[in-house]
């Protein structure tokens, strides 16, 4: 079974882990972020971010990953039994990530679709809240389904199963060495093209006009952290997965230099591209670029066709192109999500990887059409607030101590530094993953959790409930559930003591 879980190559193993990170969250989060923050003042946080966190918890994650070549929660529970909670934990939370990515995905078929003809209409505002997702803040919509959403969401849980039930290497190894190449190559046309468009300096002004007065605020480190975390899905139980399916003789400090810096690349030449386009519709429409910046759904959804309202012929080439990307991008993360479920439950409950993949993208679609309702749009949001800003950042600080000091980083280091052809690790690394970043992360998280408790609906406050509840729930009973797989308990270390 072991082997159907293996990368071909390091090149699988870095694309496909490029492709995880380069998502939805470098498109339409990453430009409003750096905007909102300072603009080029925003670098020296981000920069701090990705040195102070980014590259060390990554390095982190990897070596235990690549250490016990087995399944997260396996690999938990070896750590200490006591902890296996923690192993399902994460990645049923990055599952439900999945869900509903799947609906943004759906939305973003769609728009391929309407692209070629500019089927939003004149309105790109309403047609997208009200003709497309029929929105209602009102939960008893969520009786109320649409079907042209269901059918998209569908398509696309269908080429994720196409993808992801294959060995490892033939699926989503062979799949990353093209489309996270090509998503790059789309990105330089999209940029390249935004750039030549009158105005576009108009935007880039206005994005990297720094506020350095900002640099004294808390938010804005917040701010790079939380982007840093979710952009390079760090502490996600991803990067642990991908490592343990690595060869013996990888060299997992200069992988996850490339990494970090192929994100970065990508989500600063995104930006590029939309503040171009921003710029240039401002000259367009006498509207201030500050009134056009939006992030997430309104960015990719309202404000993109709006612009392609405006620039005549190359909307036709323009717009395809650029939901294109958007598809590519969320279907290389979305396929990272399943991953660290789907190996636990293979090593716990010794299910092949076809079957546990068939099962959970059957699962996965079933439980995503809760969000082809009128009422998803909100849920969608509740969720994502939730995951992100609680879930997620607990289990990453949890993971962090489990990791630094429960297994101890020390371990790592003489094997990561044996592979390494660029830096070596010594004391710093220590100090950064064992005090410096539970401390910052745990800031950061409880951040979070203050401006959810403080700007929530009682719907929201509801719904975060039900979410917390389902993945606490979920997580204990593939914790309780007996192992069928003799071999749960055996596992193999690769680094020595
Ligand atoms: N890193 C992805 C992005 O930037 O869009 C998002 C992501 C993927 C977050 C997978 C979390 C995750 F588990």
């Amino acid at each position: 079974m072991e082997d159907k879980n293996e990368w071909g190559s390091n090149l699988s193993f870095i694309l496909a882990m490029i492709g995880s990170a380069v998502g939805l969250g470098n498109i339409w989060r990453y430009p409003y972020v750096l905007y909102s923050n300072g603009g080029g003042a925003f670098y020296i946080p981000y920069i701090v971010a990705i040195l102070v966190m980014g590259i060390p918890f990554l390095i982190l994650e990897y070596g235990v990953g690549y250490n016990f070549k087995s399944s997260f929660a396996k690999a938990i529970r070896k750590i200490n039994p006591k902890f296996e909670y923690l192993g399902w934990f994460l990645p049923v939370a990055v599952f439900m990530i999945m869900i509903y990515y799947s609906a943004i995905m759906g939305w973003d078929a769609i728009y391929i679709v309407l692209s070629f003809f500019k089927g939003w209409g004149a309105d790109p505002n309403a047609f997208f809240a009200t003709t497309l997702l029929q929105s209602s803040d009102s939960y008893t919509t969520l009786t109320s389904f649409i079907p042209i959403i269901a059918i998209a969401m569908l398509v696309g849980w269908f080429i994720i199963w196409f993808i992801s039930h294959r060995d490892l290497e033939e699926g989503l190894g062979k799949i990353s060495k093209v489309l996270v190449p090509l998503l790059f190559v789309i990105m330089v046309l999209i940029v390249g093209f935004s750039l030549t468009l009158p105005g576009a300096s108009v935007g880039l002004a206005q994005l990297f006009n720094p506020d350095w007065s900002l640099l004294g605020h808390f938010e804005i480190w917040m701010a790079a952290f939380g982007q840093i975390v979710f952009s390079l899905s760090l502490g996600m139980s991803i990067a642990f997965t991908y490592a343990s399916y690595t060869k013996d003789d990888a060299d997992l400090i200069t992988n996850t230099i490339s990494i970090a810096l192929a994100n970065s690349l990508f989500e600063n030449f995104a930006a590029l591209g939309v503040f171009s386009i921003l710029g240039y519709m401002s000259v367009q429409s006498g509207t201030a670029v500050a009134d056009l910046v939006t992030q997430g759904t309104g960015l990719v959804f309202i404000v993109y066709p709006t612009v392609f309202n405006v620039i005549g012929q190359w909307a036709y080439v323009l717009g395809p192109l650029f939901f294109i990307t958007v598809y590519l991008a969320g279907l290389t993360s979305i396929l990272s999500t399943v991953e660290p479920l789907s190996f636990s439950i293979q090593n716990k409950f010794g299910f092949t990887r076809n079957r546990t993949m068939t099962i959970l993208c059957i699962v996965g679609a079933l439980i995503s059409m809760i969000y082809a309702t009128a009422y998803g749009g909100s849920l969608l949001g509740f969720v994502d607030t939730f995951i992100n800003q609680i879930a997620l950042l607990f289990g990453v600080i949890v993971e962090c101590i489990v990791f630094a000091w429960v297994f101890k980083a020390e371990r790592l280091v003489d094997f990561l530094n044996s592979r390494s052809k660029t830096i070596k690790l010594g004391k710093w690394w220590l100090v950064i993953v064992k005090y410096v970043l539970p401390i910052f992360i745990s800031i950061v998280w409880i951040g979070g959790m203050i401006d959810v408790v403080n700007n929530s609906s009682i719907d929201q406050l509801n719904f975060t409930i039900v979410s917390a509840a389902l993945l606490l729930v979920a997580s204990l009973v593939f914790t309780m559930r007996p192992a069928k797989n003799e071999e749960w308990d055996e596992i193999e270390e690769r680094v020595e003591n």
